[in-house]
């Protein structure tokens, strides 16, 4: 594919419909103050904020991009928007996180489900504030030594921070490349994963790594979805092979052919089990650490409370999600009392 195409019609696209999003602006009271302000003065402000990203070597903080991308792994990102303020707000800096109890920080993380990352980020500000005297590491492999901080994050520091020119190699990137380069779903790709990440990692404009990822994250949360895309208002439809393939088949575009599809995959799925949700061991780890959110509990009247408003009926069950939670950090035990570690 020619990629000063796919450059000048994805960055076309970015700068009429990107997110602004507060991780990605330099100070967040300016996204604070667009809230206050009339709707034409929002959007010249968005605009601008957009051609900035073109323009300006941005080095944000890293701090900044880990707590944001640790929350918006398991989290919508409306859903991360409210904490993602409200976090920062609190712990501006590094230093400010690392001078907080854990509890403290899980107290903050409310809502946003999946504990352990609270406790990541926790002890993430311990490492960069002793080990490395306040300063984040530079390279992937360093990175990649913080609590929870894996080869998708570390790359988002070293592009949203650092304007490295490489790829952020997130689902919704996979999902794309897959599509349009190899006209197929993100996992049926015929090459290895090694090969996958050169592809993306060659399709960066040089110097513009920062607004390419964030462009190629808006796109696919906002276009080139996983279940229903819109190709019917893809600025790539007549580039994409998915899409051509599946013209080629009869389909209008590829939206329709993945929809058939879907629809008998999931007739098949009916027929299969699934443990629902409030049944789930993670839903009860989480229910607990609610509870614990306010206040530490007797170990007996935590269960029975656990038992009447969530329904866990097996004391042995019980006794391997305390552990667990005890385990991961989470939790702490002193005779009969347990409280949030
Ligand atoms: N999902 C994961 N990381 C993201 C980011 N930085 N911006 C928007 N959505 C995301």
């Amino acid at each position: 594919m020619n990629k000063k195409l796919l450059h000048t019609v994805l960055f076309a696209w970015f700068r009429k419909h990107g997110r602004i999003l507060p991780w990605r602006m330099r100070e967040l009271s300016a996204l604070h103050k667009a809230k206050k302000i009339s709707k034409t003065k929002v959007s010249v402000l968005r605009d601008s904020t957009i051609a900035s990203y073109f323009t300006t070597k941005w080095n944000r903080d890293p701090y900044t991009i880990i707590v944001s991308e640790l929350m918006l792994q398991q989290t919508q990102v409306d859903r991360v928007l409210p904490k993602f303020e409200s976090f920062i707000r609190k712990w501006p800096t590094v230093h400010d996180l690392s001078k907080a109890k854990l509890s403290e920080v899980l107290i903050e993380w409310k809502g946003l489900g999946y504990n352990r990352r609270a406790k990541f980020l926790h002890e993430m500000a311990h490492a960069v504030v002793h080990t490395h005297k306040g300063n984040f590491p530079k390279t992937e492999e360093e990175l990649r030594k913080l609590s929870g901080v894996g080869e998708y994050t570390a790359r988002a520091v070293l592009t949203f921070a650092y304007g490295k020119d490489i790829g952020v190699v997130d689902t919704n990137i996979r999902r794309i490349f897959s599509r349009v380069m190899f006209g197929k779903e993100a996992g049926q790709v015929d090459i290895s994963t090694k090969e996958f990440f050169a592809v993306i990692d060659q399709s960066v404009p040089r110097g513009k790594g920062d607004p390419w990822n964030q462009a190629l994250m808006d796109f696919g949360a906002l276009v080139c979805t996983a279940k229903a895309p819109k190709c019917d208002v893809c600025p790539l439809q007549t580039v994409c092979i998915a899409n051509l393939s599946e013209q080629k088949h009869g389909f209008r575009n590829y939206a329709d052919s993945l929809a058939t599809k879907n629809k008998k995959i999931n007739i098949k799925k009916s027929g299969a089990k699934k443990i629902p949700f409030k049944q789930a061991d993670r839903y009860f780890r989480g229910k607990v650490i609610d509870i614990l959110r306010d206040g530490h509990q007797h170990m007996e009247k935590l269960y029975q409370q656990v038992e009447r408003d969530h329904k866990l009926r097996d004391k042995k069950r019980w006794g391997n999600i305390i552990e667990s939670l005890m385990i991961d950090g989470l939790i702490a035990i002193r005779g009969s009392t347990v409280s949030l570690a």
